[in-house]
């Protein structure tokens, strides 16, 4: 029969840019479909965890058999996550969460006025940076996305938020990263790159990444 690695286990994969207002009508996000999230979560359930989809608005349907929490800006994402990390064993951040936000969100639509308008932002928390800090037993997965110097880049990632792993996406190459249902990425550990992985579906990419984690899981567990 079908393999389940992750039978019994929690995972909470996050999905998605994130929306943050400027006024009732206007936003800023940025280009994450939400397909390299989902993926994941689909691979998962698939895998036999009890899933949690945290996402930012997509074009998407939640993945069959997976909770799906749906939320807009930065905070509300940070607030979805953080109030259900102690339940899970396993976090993925592949969300593009906005590292900033508007100053004010305008309550009423903001009026054409002068010929140059100033938007002031102020820096939304680093949610996997929390993570980072908060975790007991989680096992804890970012993504980063870089358009240079990848393999510097995630590494230095990785040790600043204290993740497990990283997956790295080079999203200036054809075929990776944003919008696109197929990906190039490597994968880091602590001590450095584990897995490199050609160009591939999204759900392949999942599937490597989560048995990895599953691998992972059991070495920790048996220690
Ligand atoms: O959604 P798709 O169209 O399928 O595209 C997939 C993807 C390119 C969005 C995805 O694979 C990816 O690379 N996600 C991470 C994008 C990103 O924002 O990377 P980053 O290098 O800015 O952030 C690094 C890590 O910190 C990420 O795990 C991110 O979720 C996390 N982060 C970043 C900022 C912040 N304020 N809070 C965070 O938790």
């Amino acid at each position: 029969g079908e393999k389940k690695p992750l039978a019994g286990k929690r995972v909470l994969v996050t999905a998605g840019g994130t929306v943050e207002r400027l006024d009732p009508v206007r936003y800023l996000t940025n280009d994450s479909s939400g397909k390299m999230g989902y993926a994941i979560a689909e691979e998962a359930v698939r895998m036999g965890a009890q899933v949690t989809l945290v996402s930012g608005p997509t074009a998407l349907s939640a993945p069959a058999g997976a909770q799906l929490v749906r939320v807009q800006s930065a905070l509300d994402m940070r607030e979805a996550v953080l109030s259900r990390l102690d339940a899970q064993d396993v976090v993925v951040k592949a969300a593009a969460v906005a590292d900033y936000r508007p100053a004010e969100a305008a309550t009423q639509k903001i009026k054409k006025k002068a010929d140059t308008l100033t938007l002031q932002l102020v820096k939304n928390p680093d949610i996997l940076q929390e993570i980072g800090t908060l975790k007991t037993h989680q096992f804890v997965i970012g993504f980063a996305a870089e358009t240079e110097n990848l393999d510097d880049y995630a590494m230095d990632k990785l040790n600043r938020k204290n993740c497990d792993l990283i997956v790295g996406n080079d999203v200036s190459q054809a075929g990776a990263g944003f919008g696109t249902d197929t990906n190039i990425v490597r994968i880091y550990d602590r001590s450095g790159l584990v897995q490199a992985l050609s160009l591939r579906s999204k759900s392949e990419v999942a599937r490597e990444l989560l048995q990895l984690a599953a691998q992972r899981l059991i070495s920790v567990g048996d220690a």
